[in-house]
């Protein structure tokens, strides 16, 4: 499949006033493709509450969709109806800040134009730059990509997890297109194996040569020589670089420091955060403890162990080599880089 055939994870179908957010069901992958249709913003809320779609980016975006099903909505004035869809939607997950970002822009609009169609111009507009910040990222980390590199990733940051072609995988995809013969090593992303179910699902639709491993697998590959390169999304990203990604990603970044091996994130500028200094104000989503206690329709674990599931960590600016953005490489990773490659603080 050429490289910028995207999967389209999430779609609007139709008009404004009567058309609906089509998602593919994440939580099937890789068994089933099934499409939920979202018609009121609620909707849109329990998908990404329950992950059915998920990934920064890609819930900034449903969420935006998800303010014009509101502003189509009956009832009280289209302003009251958008301001509880946006707390609704603004609710769903605390970490990934593309959810506010996204849920922002499309509330500002409202307040001088809350007609559907102005708000679906601009949602269609936010996944149009996604696509094409993608796109400006995977070329960016490609080109730091040579032939023969061992490549690990963590979580998804593919086209499931964005508007377009993904950051982490669309790194990969990119440097796969340009012919570099690489082996990517997926973790498979405990507790919820979005590594083993949906990258490996991309990687396989993308025919990119690949290895699952159990996230505890991947020091013991550094210190063989069978990886050169990590790469990883993000979640939200501190005004010094401080990075919050999936649980593991800091194990994984401590893990390639020790072995001297370059630890890089890809992510669009709407995962920055210039408001925090650094990454101990970002807010860790805990999701519940049958994530870990159980698996398939059995427990794992005696019925009085108790667990404990943060779904994100904070991988310090240091561990980082470099970021992939669709506005710059930033390198070395602190204030200073990255105030002069996304902007001043807001
Ligand atoms: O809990 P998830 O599956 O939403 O977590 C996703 C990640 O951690 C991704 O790495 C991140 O959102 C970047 S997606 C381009």
């Amino acid at each position: 499949m050429p490289v910028d055939d995207t999967f389209a994870p999430l779609e609007w179908i139709g008009s404004a006033a009567s058309g609906r957010l089509r998602l593919l069901d994440q939580r099937e992958l890789p068994h089933a493709e099934r499409w939920i249709d979202c018609r009121a913003p609620e909707d849109v809320a329990s998908a990404i509450r329950d992950m059915a779609v998920r990934g920064a980016p890609a819930i900034g975006l449903a969420a935006a969709y998800g303010l014009v099903l509101a502003a189509r909505g009956s009832g009280t004035d289209a302003a009251a109806r958008i301001d509880a869809a946006e707390r609704l939607l603004a609710s769903t997950r605390p970490t990934a800040v593309n959810l506010a970002w996204a849920l922002r822009q499309v509330a500002a609009r409202a307040r001088s134009n809350p007609e559907p169609n102005a708000l679906l111009d601009l949602a269609r507009e936010l996944h149009a730059e996604d696509v094409a910040g993608n796109r400006r990222i995977a070329e960016l980390g490609a080109a730091r990509i040579e032939s023969g590199m061992g490549i690990l990733t963590h979580c998804n940051a593919g086209a499931l997890a964005t508007g377009g072609l993904g950051t982490a995988i669309g790194v990969i995809a990119v440097a796969h297109q340009q012919g570099k013969r690489i082996h990517v090593f997926a973790d498979e992303t405990r507790p919820r194996l979005q590594g083993a179910r949906l990258t490996a699902w991309e990687l396989s639709r993308r025919g990119i040569p690949h290895t699952l491993i159990c996230d505890s697998t991947a020091a013991t590959l550094m210190a063989r020589g069978r990886i050169q390169f990590a790469v990883t999304g993000a979640d939200r990203i501190a005004a010094n670089g401080d990075t919050a990604n999936k649980i593991g990603t800091y194990a994984l970044a401590i893990a390639a420091h020790h072995h001297g091996l370059p630890f890089h994130v890809a992510a669009p500028a709407s995962t920055f955060d210039l408001s925090l200094e650094d990454g101990s104000g970002i807010p860790v989503e805990e999701r519940g403890e049958e994530e870990i206690t159980s698996w398939g329709d059995g427990r794992t674990c005696p019925p009085q162990t108790r667990a404990y599931n943060p779904a994100f960590d904070v991988t310090p600016a240091a561990l980082i080599h470099s970021i992939f953005t669709d506005r710059g490489e930033i390198k070395p990773v602190d204030r200073d880089s990255v105030s002069r490659t996304i902007g001043l603080k807001p």
